[in-house]
């Protein structure tokens, strides 16, 4: 969707005209994505939009439409150029956020689905030798040019579904090169997929700890501390739960994180309530996500802070977990993202809008909270603050959907409404 500099260097505006409706989430923003209604979506009906490739210039009723922005080009001596699209009969939303996902593995898990469906659990089948350490196996089987192209291709399915940034974590190499490698595969896919698709790279060497090692604190200072040093990256994330990585682990990887200006965020409180949530919130962590079982004062220092709480339905469903107590988080003033957490493991599904859609009346959220926690919130998630809204001076990304309102969308769950992020 960005514009184009022209050969000589002039600057090209686009205008999409005659849109049904832009859903600007301006009120959301204004809210700082909390206590949301229906009518924070705000929406413009028989709407346009304007914009150069950094910023939204103009958004507003078709029959407000600038004449400035009307013609093609101005005067001779104005090299601007104004690319028009008609849009009748589409949609606009701010840009749907994935933000949280670990896409580069290698193998696939769907024997310990069956066994799930055979009455094991998630954490029964890790101790028998399946879960992360299985995939951390296979995914070192792969070249790294093997997992680049994994990597590029599943990003090119959550491009077709109208995903325009995505997250994706490291941690199924969990040793020294292979944790490297893969956090430089996702640096060049970043580079490949920019601007189209914004991709946001997490450091998650604290995953799992591969059995060599004796305890999570030896594979801390032996693997994750001193790679975390080494590698350029625009996040940290650990996976804060019971046989994995601890409250001092936890705060160690923090700490460093900190000294080193890396942003950090944890998966918290997914099986048992750890105060992982409440820990992220008080150190500033920029989300906390899982939360299945937090308690009342995880939820209370969350709300006091800036870190969104990303809840991931999918994991919880495919895992048949209780989900998570969304209405506790949103009627506090908690800042509540929704993301699919795509893995091999917990969550094979990469449809976030699908998944989206089954939770929203499970979590009983109106349309206001929902399209937040997929686009604003989750944007905000990662350290994202100059889009998640379609209001003037922010960043132009958005998602556009063949539909005329945003009623459509969730509505129709499951079948793809938007137009592929790539094509644009
Ligand atoms: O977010 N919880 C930790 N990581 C993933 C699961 C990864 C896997 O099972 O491979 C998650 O659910
Ligand atoms: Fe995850």
């Amino acid at each position: 969707m960005q514009s184009l500099h022209t050969s000589d260097g002039s600057k090209i505006i686009t205008a999409y005209r005659n849109l049904s409706q832009i859903v600007t989430l301006g009120g959301a923003l204004k809210k700082d994505g909390r206590n949301l209604n229906t009518s924070d979506l705000g929406i413009i009906e028989n709407a346009s939009i304007v914009f150069d490739s950094d910023h939204i210039l103009w958004v507003g009723r078709e029959d407000d439409f600038p004449a400035e922005y009307e013609h093609a080009s101005r005067t001779s001596l104005d090299p601007t150029q104004i690319k028009t699209l008609y849009f009748a009969g589409h949609t606009l939303t701010p840009e749907l956020v994935d933000s949280h996902t670990h896409i580069i593995f290698g193998g696939d898990r769907s024997n310990e689905y069956a066994m799930r469906l055979n009455g094991a659990s998630y954490e029964e089948i890790a101790a028998a030798g399946g879960g992360i350490i299985f995939t951390m196996k296979e995914t070192n089987r792969l070249s790294t040019h093997e997992l680049y192209l994994l990597g590029k291709e599943r990003i090119e399915h959550f491009a077709s579904i109208g995903i325009g940034t995505i997250e994706i974590k490291s941690g199924y190499g969990l040793n020294i090169v292979k944790e490297k490698e893969i956090s430089e595969v996702i640096a060049d896919l970043k580079e490949f997929f920019s601007p189209k698709i914004q991709i946001m790279n997490t450091f998650m060497a604290a995953h799992a700890v591969p059995k060599e090692f004796a305890t999570s604190s030896e594979y801390m200072n032996k693997v994750v501390l001193p790679l975390l040093k080494k590698v350029k990256v625009d996040a940290v994330d650990i996976f804060f739960e019971k046989n994995y990585f601890d409250e001092t682990d936890t705060r160690q990887l923090f700490t460093l994180a900190r000294e080193l200006g890396i942003p950090f965020k944890a998966h918290a409180d997914e099986f048992n309530n750890n105060f992982g949530a409440k820990l992220g919130a008080e150190l500033g962590a920029l989300s906390v996500d899982h939360l299945l079982q937090t308690c009342d004062q995880g939820i209370a220092a969350l709300a006091k802070s800036k870190t969104v709480a990303t809840l991931l339905p999918g994991t919880g469903l495919f895992l048949g977990k209780t989900m998570a107590n969304a209405r506790k988080f949103l009627d506090n003033g908690v800042k509540v993202a929704i993301a699919s957490d795509y893995n091999p493991g917990s969550c094979h599904c990469d449809n976030l809008l699908m998944l989206a859609s089954i939770a929203a009346p499970m979590y009983k959220m109106n349309l206001g909270e929902l399209w937040s926690a997929i686009t604003l919130n989750a944007a905000h998630a990662l350290g994202l603050y100059s889009q998640g809204a379609i209001i003037e001076g922010l960043k132009p990304r958005f998602t556009l959907f063949k539909c005329n309102s945003i009623n459509q969308i969730t509505y129709n769950w499951g079948k793809n409404l938007a137009c592929n992020t790539l094509a644009r």
